[in-house]
C-alpha cells in the first residue's frame, strides 16, 4: 500500500532523515549507495539537503591534500547547522566515513568535537550498531574486520535500483598491495581482497532483473581481481567478464581502475571476444619516465606501458583510451616531464586525469627530499592538461557523422531530450523522437548519429526505431 493510500491512523512515525556528501573515487560513490541502503533499512530517508538531515554522513577522500582537508572545513559548517537545530530542539549526528576516516579517525574525534561517530571503508556494515553506540558516547571503527562487509549489506530493492538508473556499479575487488611509494590506499583500504565469483553473479543477477542495463565493476585494481569460484578454481577478471556476458538482458560491462601490471593476456582477448564488453579502458601510467616509474614503485616501464596499449589496440582498435598522470613527483627534471608529455603523443588519450604531486602522511615518497616548486609543477600541469584536452577533443571530433549505440540514462538538460552514453563512455544527448517519452527511452540502447560536438558532450539524432539496437547491436 502506498502511503497516499494508507489511513490516516497507520501514518508511520516522521522518517528520520539521512544526507551522505561523498567525496573522491567511484568506489567512494558506490560505499554512498550502500550505506544509504543500510540506512534505508534503519528507517533513514536519504536527503540532498544536509541543513534537514538528523544524520550526516562526510564519506571522505585521502588522496591529496586538498581532498582530506575538505573534511575539516565541511565539519566546521556542519558543527553551525548542529548548534542551530540544537537550539529547535532537534538532535544531529555527525559522522565521518571514508578514506580520511580510516587514515586520522583518532585526529577526526580529538580535533573536532562535534563528530560523534567514525567509520572506515571496511567497516560501514557495522553502522547500525555504531549509531546506536554513538546515542550514548562516541563512537568509532576503524578495523579490518575478518567478515565480508559484502555478506552483511543489505541488497537494494528493485525501485531502489531502477531510481540510481540503468547503469550501476558492482565492487568485486578492494584494496591495494601494490604500494606505489605516492599513494594512500595500500593504507586506508586495506590489503587486495576479492570477492567470490557467484556472489558477484548473484549481485549482477538481481541488479539487471531490477533493470540495470551496464554494469560497471569496481575495484582499486580491479584487474587484479581473483575470485574464488564455484568450482573452488581462482577466476582472473576476464572469466568474470564471460560468465557475466552470459546474462541475458545485461548489455554492457566496464570496469576501473586498473593497473598495467595486471594487464593480463585474457583480458587483452576480453576486449576482442566479448562484444558486451565496452571498448573503454582506463588504465593509469602516471608518467612516461622510467626513472620516475621506478621511484615510485610502479613496477613498470613505460615502453611496458606502449606494449600493453599496442596489444589491447590490436584486440580491439576502435578502443578509447584514458589514464591517470602525476606531474611533479620528487625529483622530476624537465626531461623527465619530456618523456611524460612525449608518452601521451605517442600513445593518444581519449581522456585523462592529471594531479599535481600532492605529499601524502606515511608514504615513502612523501620522505624524499627533492620536492618540485609548486609553479614548475603548476606550469607542468597546465602544458600536459592542455595536450589531453587537444587529445580529448580530436577524439571526439572523429566521432562527428558516426553512428553508434546509446546507453539512454536520464533526461537531457533541456526539455526534449534524452542522455545517456556512447560505447566509449562519452556523454550523448539527444532530441526525443515524436511518439516517444523520456521514461519509455530510460534504459534502452538506440543507435544515435552523431550531429554535434558541445563542449562536455556530443549531440545527435536517434536513428534506429527505438529498441531496435537493443536486440541487434550490442546484445548479439
Ligand atoms: N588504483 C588506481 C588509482 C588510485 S588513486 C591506480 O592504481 O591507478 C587515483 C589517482 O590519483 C592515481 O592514479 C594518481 O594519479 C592520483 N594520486 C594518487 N596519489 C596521489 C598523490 N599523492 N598526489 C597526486 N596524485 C595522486
Ligand atoms: Fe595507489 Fe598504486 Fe595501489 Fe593504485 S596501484 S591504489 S596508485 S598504491
Ligand atoms: Fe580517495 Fe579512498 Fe578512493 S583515498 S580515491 S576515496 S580509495
Amino acid at each position: 500500500m502506498s502511503d497516499k493510500t494508507r489511513p490516516e491512523s497507520e501514518t508511520p512515525a516522521p522518517r528520520r532523515l539521512a544526507h551522505i556528501k561523498s567525496f573522491g573515487c567511484q568506489m567512494n560513490a558506490h560505499d554512498a549507495e550502500r550505506m544509504a541502503d543500510l540506512l534505508a533499512r534503519e528507517g533513514y530517508e536519504t536527503t540532498d539537503a544536509p541543513d534537514n538531515a538528523d544524520l550526516v554522513i562526510l564519506n571522505t577522500c585521502h588522496i591529496r591534500e586538498k581532498a582530506a582537508e575538505k573534511v575539516y572545513s565541511e565539519i566546521g559548517r556542519l558543527r553551525v547547522r548542529k548548534e542551530e537545530r540544537a537550539a529547535e530542539g532537534k538532535e544531529t549526528v555527525i559522522a565521518v566515513a571514508g578514506c580520511v576516516a580510516q587514515a586520522e579517525g583518532g585526529e577526526i574525534m580529538r580535533r573536532a568535537p562535534a563528530v560523534d561517530l567514525v567509520v572506515g571503508p571496511q567497516s560501514y556494515h557495522r553502522l547500525p550498531d555504531l549509531l546506536k553506540s554513538a546515542r550514548s558516547a562516541k563512537a568509532i571503527d576503524i578495523d579490518f574486520p575478518d567478515e565480508d562487509k559484502f555478506e552483511h549489506l543489505p541488497l537494494p530493492g528493485k525501485k531502489r535500483i531502477m531510481a540510481r538508473g540503468p547503469s550501476a556499479f558492482l565492487t568485486v575487488q578492494e584494496g591495494c598491495d601494490k604500494f606505489c611509494s605516492f599513494c594512500v590506499v595500500p593504507f586506508t583500504r586495506g590489503a587486495e581482497t576479492s570477492r567470490l565469483v557467484e556472489a558477484v553473479i548473484a549481485e549482477a543477477r538481481q541488479m539487471v532483473e531490477a533493470g540495470v542495463r551496464e554494469i560497471m565493476l569496481l575495484g582499486q585494481n580491479v584487474n587484479a581481481y581473483h575470485g574464488a569460484g564455484p568450482d573452488g578454481s581462482v577466476w582472473d577478471l576476464a572469466r568474470l567478464f564471460a560468465a557475466l556476458s552470459e546474462i541475458s538482458g545485461l548489455e554492457r560491462l566496464r570496469y576501473a581502475t586498473s593497473h598495467p601490471r595486471d594487464m593480463n593476456e585474457a583480458l587483452i582477448a576480453a576486449h576482442r571476444d566479448l562484444p558486451k564488453l565496452m571498448p573503454y579502458l582506463h588504465l593509469p601510467v602516471q608518467a612516461g619516465s622510467d626513472r620516475v616509474l621506478k621511484a615510485m614503485n610502479r613496477k613498470h616501464k613505460a615502453d611496458d606501458y606502449r606494449a600493453i596499449i599496442a596489444k589491447v589496440r590490436e584486440a580491439r582498435p576502435d578502443i578509447a583510451i584514458t589514464s591517470d598522470f602525476i606531474v611533479g613527483f620528487p625529483g622530476e627534471t624537465d626531461a623527465d616531464f619530456e618523456d611524460t608529455m612525449r608518452l601521451v603523443r605517442e600513445i593518444g588519450f581519449a581522456a585523462a586525469y592529471s594531479f599535481k604531486y600532492s605529499p601524502r602522511p606515511g608514504t615513502k615518497a612523501a620522505e624524499a627530499g627533492d620536492m618540485v616548486p609548486e609553479e614548475v609543477k603548476t606550469a607542468r600541469l597546465h602544458a600536459l592538461q592542455a595536450l589531453i584536452l587537444e587529445q580529448q577533443t580530436a577524439f571526439n571530433r572523429a566521432s562527428l557523422g558516426q553512428i553508434m549505440p546509446v546507453l539512454f540514462e536520464k533526461p537531457g538538460r533541456h526539455a526534449g531530450q534524452i542522455a545517456g552514453k556512447s560505447p566509449y563512455l562519452q556523454a550523448v544527448h539527444a532530441d526525443i523522437p515524436r511518439g516517444e517519452e523520456v521514461s519509455s527511452l530510460i534504459g534502452r540502447i538506440a543507435d544515435v548519429r552523431i550531429t554535434e560536438l558541445r563542449s562536455n558532450s556530443l549531440h545527435g539524432e536517434i536513428v534506429s526505431p527505438v529498441g531496435e539496437a537493443d536486440r541487434g547491436g550490442m546484445a548479439a
